[in-house]
């Protein structure tokens, strides 16, 4: 297959993976390898271009990643950014020194138009800067074509081989032309065509999960959430009845949940692989009965998860390969070379100690939330699946304040049912995070003529993009005064509603 591939060299920076994605939203496709990576291998992978990415370390540092003199002879074209475009001047030979200034943040910047980068790119456009180091001269033969009142060469280019450099980061969103820049190069410096599409990267992901798996057995740890369901039916499309997903349904998911996961992966679902749901409600609900701190609750509910998937693979038998839902935001990556380490996937934490298997396989790990999604639909999941918000893996243990029990999972999920029918009902979308919680806090309370004592249930909205910060979101008011008077009288054993107001932080999205 004649595919066009885009490699990103990482070099240490935060961005890199972002980077990826910018190109693959330029419809090429896009991978990071650590500059580890041998100039041969880079040769046999025959990409379109090459991107270097920022890092932390200064050129002249000893313990400064470097990369072989060579690669600028490939004829490949490539791109540096930031540290990236020191390398490629000091490699060159340019002079890489620390600026007496250094710029952080947005900077205006004035561009050369008619370098093929900023084709279509303003005369002075904001940039994302952040650097300590600068480029006070660049290559010979070099031309400088970005500059800053205070950096000299804010991006330079070699257009006869192909090489170009920005001191800027083009792939913030800060940058305002950053992904016009990215779209220049890949189209009109590496001549891509641009037909990559995320159908391509479902085919090319089930083809090569065949030839990994072979003859042998899968098990999936499924919870149902949008990770974990997107990569159960890539595995199945793979490789069917090879596949068995382990579905354990431990009391705490939201309201129906168990039921619909069933409808979709069990035996009447569409899809070919075999379902094995675990019904271990009250198994949960009495390892923790009388725990209140909210810790020791995770923990035991993460091992009670891992001790019920244990049994069920015991039965199974011999298991080759166990997939995870791991996407990109749960990797952990070093950055500078060494092989990426793995954050023990939220959901499912420790499960690799547990069984016996050869090997794990991510098949979301290079994707982003949004793009998980993407792929999501392109294998026909259905909408209410792959547009679900997140949900703990811990579920409904951390959204109960105190000590969990039967009656207090039916309050919060019945409350939070009221809640998202409301939401829905309203129109109301693109909410971070939203969901009932029930506090430990009994008050007294009127209906009729009867007083009352009972709980008090707490609605949670929340802005956000990254899941690190949050904003309370402005729900309309009539909305939640709907909601406070269907969970009063629809729900037992709740005669109080509050809305949460709190940012994180200090607060955190979830109440535990
Ligand atoms: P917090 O409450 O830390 O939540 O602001 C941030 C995001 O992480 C989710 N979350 C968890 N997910 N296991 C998970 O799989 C957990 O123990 C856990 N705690 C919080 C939370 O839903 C939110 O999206």
């Amino acid at each position: 297959m004649n595919k066009e591939l885009v490699i990103v060299l990482d070099f240490g920076g935060q961005y890199n993976q972002l980077i990826a994605r910018r190109v693959r939203e330029c419809s090429v496709y896009c991978e990071v390898h650590p500059y580890t990576l041998k100039l041969d291998e880079i040769k046999a992978m025959n990409p379109k271009g090459i991107i270097f990415t920022g890092g932390p370390n200064s050129v002249y540092g000893e313990e400064a990643p470097r990369y072989d003199k060579r690669i600028f002879d490939l004829g490949i074209p490539i791109f540096g950014i930031c540290y990236g475009s020191q390398l490629m001047a000091y490699t060159l030979g340019g002079s890489v020194e620390s600026a007496p200034v250094s710029e952080y943040g947005k900077a205006e910047v004035t561009v050369d138009q008619s370098s093929l980068l900023f084709d279509g790119v303003s005369e002075k456009t904001i940039c994302w800067m952040s650097h300590t180091d600068y480029i006070s001269k660049a290559p010979a033969g070099f031309r400088v074509c970005a500059t800053t009142p205070v950096c000299p060469v804010a991006a330079m280019e070699l257009p006869e081989k192909n090489l170009y450099a920005t001191q800027f980061h083009p792939e913030v969103m800060h940058t305002q032309d950053g992904l016009k820049m990215l779209s220049n190069f890949v189209t009109h410096v590496c001549g891509c065509r641009g037909d990559w599409k995320m159908s391509s990267f479902v085919e090319d992901t089930i083809s090569s999960i065949r030839q990994k798996v072979g003859k042998g057995n899968v098990l999936c740890a499924l919870s149902g959430g949008v990770d974990s369901s997107v990569a159960a039916v890539l595995m199945s499309k793979a490789i069917g009845k090879q596949l068995t997903c382990v579905f354990v349904d431990h009391g705490l998911l939201r309201k129906n949940e168990g039921d619909e996961v069933e409808a979709v992966f069990g035996p009447d679902g569409p899809y070919d692989l075999n379902f094995i749901r675990v019904n271990c409600q009250q198994r949960f609900y009495d390892k923790l009965a009388g725990v209140t701190e909210p810790e020791q609750k995770r923990k035991i509910i993460g091992e009670e998860f891992i001790r019920v998937f244990e049994e069920e693979s015991r039965k199974i038998g011999a298991v080759d390969f166990l997939v995870q839902g791991t996407i990109y935001p749960d990797v952990i990556e070093s950055g500078l070379g060494k092989s990426a380490v793995i954050k023990s996937h939220h959901n499912v934490g420790g499960l690799p100690d547990c069984v016996d298997f050869r090997e794990i396989i991510e098949p979301l790990r290079l994707l982003f939330k949004d793009e998980v999604r993407k792929a999501g639909r392109e294998l026909g999941i259905p909408e209410y699946l792959v547009s679900r918000q997140p949900f703990p893996g811990p579920g409904l243990g951390i959204r109960i304040v105190g000590e969990v029990t039967a009656d207090k999972v039916r309050i919060v999920q019945d409350a939070d049912a009221i809640y998202r029918e409301e939401i829905a009902r309203a129109g109301i979308t693109g909410l971070g995070q939203y969901f009932a919680a029930l506090t430990n806090m009994r008050s007294v309370g009127v209906m009729g003529d009867e007083r009352t004592y009972d709980y008090a249930v707490a609605l949670r909205a929340v802005n956000t993009t990254d899941f690190m910060t949050a904003e309370c979101s402005e729900i309309p008011f009539e909305v939640l005064q709907r909601v406070m008077n269907r969970v009063i009288n629809e729900v037992k054993g709740v005669n109080r509603v509050v809305y949460d107001l709190t940012s994180k932080p200090p607060g955190t999205i979830e109440f535990e």
